[in-house]
């Protein structure tokens, strides 16, 4: 997306389903995060092994954290000419603040730093989780992917 040229088709193209498929996982995320807010979770990391625990902790946490700031700058980038978002057609994003190209420049900037480091915060996720699985031979990855109950 980032290297092609302005008269490639994919140039406008690309960037629609990024943004589009982007609200609509901006919508999902807030209803996942109310849901995990909301919803009693047993702590099902082992309480014996605070660090462990501190680092799945953390990492979740900016798991979040990243997400949020990526669908709000990425919001602030497409707005910035106060154009709304159209969502393959079915409805439209407004934009609600007024235009700003120096905010949607810092948003660029940011939704392009956050983004690198997310890419890499996932790397690190899923290793972890094999880690749990092939190494510490513990039931995480299967209880994430509801292959076991509880
Ligand atoms: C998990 C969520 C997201 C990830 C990982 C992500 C990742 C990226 C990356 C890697 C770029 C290229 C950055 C660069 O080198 O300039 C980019 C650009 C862009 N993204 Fe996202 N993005 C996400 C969500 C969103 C959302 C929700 C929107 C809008 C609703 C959005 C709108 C844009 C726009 C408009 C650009 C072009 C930036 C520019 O021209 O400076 N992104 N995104
Ligand atoms: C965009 C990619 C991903 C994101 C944003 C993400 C995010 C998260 C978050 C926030 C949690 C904490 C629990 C929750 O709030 O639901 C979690 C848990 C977990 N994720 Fe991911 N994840 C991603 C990809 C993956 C992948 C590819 C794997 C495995 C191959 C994986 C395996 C797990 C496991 C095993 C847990 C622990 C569940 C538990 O403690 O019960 N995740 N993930």
């Amino acid at each position: 997306m980032v290297d092609l040229g302005y008269y490639d088709p994919w140039y406008h193209d690309s960037l629609s389903i990024h943004k589009a498929v982007g609200i609509l996982a901006a919508i999902l995320l807030v209803i996942r995060y109310l849901w995990v807010r909301l919803q009693p979770r047993p702590m099902h990391l082992n309480p014996n092994n605070s660090v462990n625990t501190l680092m799945a902790k953390g990492a979740h946490a900016l798991l979040y954290l990243s997400m949020f700031v990526l669908m709000i700058s990425g919001y602030l980038i497409s707005t910035a000419k106060g154009q709304g978002i159209d969502v393959f057609g079915a409805f439209e994003f407004p934009a609600l603040l007024a235009d700003s190209a120096e905010r949607g420049e810092l948003a660029g900037d940011i939704h392009e730093l956050v983004a690198t480091g997310f890419i890499i915060l996932v790397g690190l996720h899923t290793a972890a989780s094999l880690l749990h699985h092939f190494v510490f031979k513990d039931n995480t990855l299967l209880r994430m992917l509801r292959v076991l109950k509880s």
